[in-house]
């Protein structure tokens, strides 16, 4: 085979073989193959798609790009959550302490922050000494021991999928429906869950702005996991706005804390009950999400869930203290700055996008591969959409630590919030459920 008779094929529409895919995902994993011509194929699939069966054999490419995890010995059921990007969504790291304090393993391997979006394992990596590369025998004997571990892709797991996407987060190739779908189910087939519910994101702050893309992928990440053997269910989300109040790393552990502590902002704790309920109902643990929820909250009152976390923590190397005094363990911003807004009126609507490159610009994501982030830094909202707002009243704060960028910033954020006198609708964020 040759690559660059590939690269043209692909280039031109066509369609690749089982072979070829391999053959060039193995390569790529081996260096045979540079990353100039995996940009190449990466562009090539972003404009001209793929078949469903190209789609299948490319997931199952990057999953066996490294080990699959074998669970033989371990007990319990596994399941796990994913969400396909958006702004402030710090959901796993509420849900995954929370559902595994009910019982069920979470076994989870996620990513790094992808283009405007955050990514749990840099939000972990905020924790000093959390380590998100755990080697896979520590990962099965942390997940038997206490139910829960949370990862990101390593040389030994997913490397495939490792590299591939830190390449598409620094060549524009995001966006793309097979790209995704095989990013997010790879890692789903190498945790060897039993059950995963998918949040896939729809908005402005999302990879993917019209609802009938959304569908698509759902259903073609359902169908991924059909055919690997993991009960799949996709809840189409709203991310026209930021979940939540914090975004950036370490802001948004500490909301996380906050949260599993019984406090926090509305919006993402309606998020986290309803996917956890979905996750509990496929681990059958409860019949109905009205249960589910009753069960979760409960949790979170006796302090089960923080407790959780806390175990999480210290099992991954960070300091237990988190969950006491997260202000002293967490890297904390030099400066916090109030952004006011120039008019009276009502919140209209909050450009996730716009906000989350805001965020980016403040130092909290990476624009090359190789771009060191600041995890202390990033946005707090003191308002969302459907609030009033006061003329000089503060609707943000940022953390910042360097201030070259700033201006830039505050004029982003300022032209993504947008204010009118007329009453503006609260954003109703639940749309619909693929089975
Ligand atoms: N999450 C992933 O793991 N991969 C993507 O491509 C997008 C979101």
């Amino acid at each position: 085979m040759q690559i660059l008779s590939l690269l043209s094929k692909k280039r031109s529409g066509g369609t690749l073989s089982k072979e070829e895919i391999e053959y060039i995902v193995n390569g790529f994993v081996r260096e045979e193959i540079p990353d100039y011509q995996m940009a190449s194929l990466m562009m090539a699939i972003f404009l001209k798609g793929m078949s469903k069966e190209e789609i299948i054999h490319f997931t199952q490419a990057l999953a066996l790009s490294g080990e699959v995890i074998n669970w033989t010995g371990i007990e319990g059921k596994r399941i796990d959550k994913h969400s396909t990007g958006g702004v402030g969504d710090g959901t796993s790291l509420i849900l995954a302490p929370l559902v595994a304090a009910a019982g069920i393993s979470v076994p989870m391997i996620c990513g790094k922050g992808l283009g405007h979006t955050g990514g749990t394992v840099d939000k972990l990596e905020s924790i000093p000494g959390f380590k998100t590369n755990l080697p896979i025998r520590q990962f099965i004997e942390q997940v038997g021991r206490i139910g829960i571990a949370i990862i990101g892709q390593t040389n030994q797991i997913n490397p495939a999928d490792k590299k591939i996407y830190a390449l598409r987060n620094a060549t524009a190739t995001v966006e793309s429906i097979p790209l995704i779908a095989s990013s997010i189910m790879s890692k789903k087939i190498v945790e060897g869950v039993e059950g995963l519910i998918l949040d896939v994101k729809i908005g402005r702050g999302s990879f993917i702005k019209k609802k009938t893309r959304a569908k698509k992928l759902a259903a073609f990440m359902v169908e991924i996991g059909k055919v690997f053997g993991i009960k799949t269910i996709a809840l189409i989300t709203n991310m026209d706005q930021p979940l939540g109040e914090m975004i950036g790393n370490a802001l948004e552990v500490k909301q996380a804390i906050d949260i599993l502590k019984g406090k926090g902002p509305r919006d993402i704790k309606e998020l986290v009950f309803h996917l956890g309920s979905l996750m509990l109902m496929t681990g059958k643990k409860v019949r109905n999400i009205k249960e589910g929820e009753k069960v979760l909250k409960e949790l979170i009152e006796k302090g089960k869930a923080l407790e959780k976390f806390k175990e999480m923590v210290i099992a991954q190397g960070g300091d237990g203290q988190i969950i006491n005094n997260p202000d002293k363990i967490l890297p904390r911003a030099k400066k916090r700055i109030k952004i006011q807004t120039l008019e009276s009126g009502y919140l209209q609507s909050m450009d996730a996008r716009e906000i989350g490159i805001a965020t980016m610009l403040l130092g909290a994501g990476r624009e090359k591969l190789n771009d060191q982030i600041d995890y202390a830094v990033g946005i707090q909202l003191h308002k969302k959409v459907g609030d009033r707002v006061e003329k000089g009243e503060p609707v943000a704060t940022f953390y910042v630590n360097n201030e070259k960028k700033l201006p830039l910033a505050q004029e982003m954020f300022l032209s993504a919030c947008k204010i009118d006198r007329k009453r503006a609708r609260k954003i109703s964020l639940i749309y619909e459920e693929i089975r």
